[in-house]
């Protein structure tokens, strides 16, 4: 690095990183779309997408079908203007139109009601007490049709709690996800997202969480009680040859006790 020039890290914008490092949109609708399909007779047309950041998703969304609506909700201007500018401003004008985004807490927005709801990247666990997770998903159930659906992701295993930095190597970069603490005695943790460049500079705390790490029953139990009909499990097959998981989610009762799984959570109305 010579003197007086930004360094890699400086010049990098930290949404489009996350977005590179993070986010699997395709994957995700994917599984949206087919489970949707399994399980309802008609063809979803609006999508929600809760803590939507960038919107990422719902842009995803209104690309794939011309039917599709999707509104998102995120408490924070910045990264919406962001989304607005680098994803919706991707979009044709047509499409755009079938987008809406609002700057609004997802335990109170009142927005029109979706046929499929989302809340991903484990955005929920922000939420520190049962009340309040509850009154967030009561929300989410008032802001669903009487036939929708609302998804989540889940993730835990025994490396969930520890205090660990795991990296990861992306195109030009390498994604950092840091577990810097757990108590507990709450279950609280603060985690953290770095992002490591090639000249050696590193965005130090590009995303941080503070979260708690909720176990599935607990989920399961709470989404019971703000009113769900039924609450699925959607756990990850394995790749026997290759030791990992094959991306290829179904509905389970008994998962593995390995070091980290990621899994979907299906919440019918
Ligand atoms: C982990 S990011 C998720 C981004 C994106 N949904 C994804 O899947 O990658 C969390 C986002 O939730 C937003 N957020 C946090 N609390 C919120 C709340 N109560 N209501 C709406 N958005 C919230 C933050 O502003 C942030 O953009």
């Amino acid at each position: 690095m010579r003197l007086g020039r930004k360094t890699m890290a400086a010049q990098s914008d930290r949404h489009y990183l996350y977005q590179e490092a993070v986010q699997d949109t395709e994957a995700e609708l994917d599984f949206v779309e087919e489970t949707w399909a399994e399980l309802r007779d008609r063809p979803a047309e609006l999508l929600r997408e809760d803590f939507c950041g960038t919107a990422n998703t719902a842009c995803d969304w209104v690309r794939r079908q011309p039917w599709h609506h999707a509104i998102g909700v995120d408490l924070d201007g910045e990264v919406l203007e962001w989304g607005r500018l680098n994803n919706l401003a991707q979009l044709d004008d047509e499409q755009r139109a079938r987008i809406e985004l609002l700057q609004e807490d997802v335990v109170d927005t009142l927005s029109e009601p979706a046929d499929i709801v989302l809340a991903m990247n484990f955005s929920y666990y922000l939420f520190p007490t049962r009340p309040d997770m509850i009154a967030y998903f009561r929300n989410v159930y008032e802001g669903l049709v009487d036939d929708g659906i609302f998804f989540l992701d889940a993730y835990g295993g025994y490396d969930a709690p520890r205090e660990i930095e795991e990296e990861r190597e992306c195109d030009g970069f390498t994604y950092v996800w840091e577990q810097a603490s757990f108590n507990p005695i709450n279950g609280m943790m603060d985690c953290f997202i770095h992002f490591e460049c090639p000249d050696g500079s590193r965005m130090d705390r590009a995303f941080s969480y503070r979260w708690r790490l909720w176990t599935l029953p607990e989920v399961r139990e709470m989404l019971a009680e703000a009113g769900f009909s039924d609450v699925t499990v959607y756990w990850e097959g394995a790749d026997e040859d290759a030791n990992e998981g094959n991306g290829i989610y179904e509905p389970a009762d008994v998962g593995d006790a390995d070091p980290g799984w990621v899994c979907y959570i299906v919440a019918q109305r």
